[in-house]
């Protein structure tokens, strides 16, 4: 069966924007947010209190989160953003973030490569960061990276992603965001891994999906997990993404082709399908090229 609503995370101006080479004006960033929530998106990943050296384009995020304050929590509005450290942890909380999100690694190599950490030595860095959060009232959504494949190490074991999903879990993260970073996952390794999951202890309840579409893959991995009873999908307006630390990452499921998917399936979203388009055909007239999503070429104006 499928569920009868789906929860859409969207990461837009996060995953999407954090690869772009030039940087994206403030306010430019600030309108797309406003407009994501005006088409209907309730939980909008605003940006990452990371080392503005590691990820220049979200070097701003004190201005830009500063400036989301009258996007107001009492209607629902989630605004997470990404946090590796105390550091980033206490620069998200001065602003007064309520919902943060670690980011983990599966595997050795993107570990390095995206935290400068061993798997071991990042779950460390978390721990105070998760415990801090979950005191202050926020909630803590663990992210996961390399969950299928990784580009240095090829097909990565089902096992040793629930292994540092349980370690994710007992931290005390609220959530869990399985991450395709690279796009490589089949439907049958999204099956294997959840059923996997299941059984090591952890529910569908907990956990979201998170697809790079680079292999054109990422609309038939999230229908097998929402089969299999996952309810809250990452996605990205526009299919905008990558991440600067993995080679070979592209676009995240564009959230347009999502709601056109569980739209035609009965799947409420919440979401306003042409103000989203609307949104992303305006965004990608600011970066200078055309959206990659096949929804938002279809229902765009010529
Ligand atoms: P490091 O170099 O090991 O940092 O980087 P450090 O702990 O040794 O500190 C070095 C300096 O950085 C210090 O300053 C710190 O204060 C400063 P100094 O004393 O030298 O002047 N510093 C900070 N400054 C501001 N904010 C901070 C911060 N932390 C330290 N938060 C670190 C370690 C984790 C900081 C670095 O590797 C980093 O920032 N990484 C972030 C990489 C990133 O954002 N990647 C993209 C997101 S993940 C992703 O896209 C995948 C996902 O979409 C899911 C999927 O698709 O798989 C989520
Ligand atoms: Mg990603």
């Amino acid at each position: 069966g499928l569920p009868s609503r789906v929860r859409i995370h969207e990461v837009g101006p996060r995953d999407g924007l954090q690869n772009e080479k030039s940087v994206v004006p403030v306010e430019v960033k600030a309108e797309f947010i406003h407009r994501l929530v005006e088409a209907g998106l309730d939980t909008v990943e605003a940006t990452s209190f990371v080392h503005p050296k590691w990820v220049p384009q979200l070097a701003d995020a004190e201005e830009l989160y500063g400036g989301l304050a009258d996007l107001p929590a009492s209607a629902g509005v989630r605004l997470p953003v990404l946090v590796p450290n105390e550091r980033g942890l206490e620069r998200a909380l001065a602003l007064g973030a309520r919902e943060i999100a670690v980011f983990g690694s599966a595997t050795e190599s993107f570990a390095r490569a995206n935290l400068n950490r061993t798997v071991d030595e990042a779950l460390e860095m978390f721990a105070p960061v998760v415990a801090r959060a979950s005191e202050s009232g926020a909630r803590v959504r663990g992210y996961l990276s390399m969950c299928f494949g990784d580009p240095w190490e090829g097909p990565v074991p089902a096992g040793q992603v629930v292994d540092v999903c349980r370690r994710l879990l007992d931290l005390g993260c609220d959530e869990l965001s399985l991450g395709d970073t690279i796009g490589v996952a089949t439907a049958g390794q999204v099956e294997e891994l959840l059923t996997a999951l299941n059984a090591a202890g952890v529910p569908d309840e907990v956990l979201a999906v998170h697809f790079h579409d680079t292999y054109g893959q990422a609309l038939a991995n999230t229908l097998t997990a929402l089969r299999h009873g996952v309810t809250t999908v990452d996605a990205s307006a526009g299919g905008l993404g990558g991440c600067p630390y993995a080679r070979s990452a592209t676009g995240n499921l564009a959230t347009e082709d999502l709601v056109w998917m569980l739209r035609g399936l009965g799947v409420e979203t919440g979401v306003d399908l042409d103000r989203l388009v609307a949104t992303s055909t305006w965004m990608a007239d600011r970066l200078g090229r055309p959206s990659p999503s096949r929804t938002v070429r279809a229902l765009s104006p010529t």
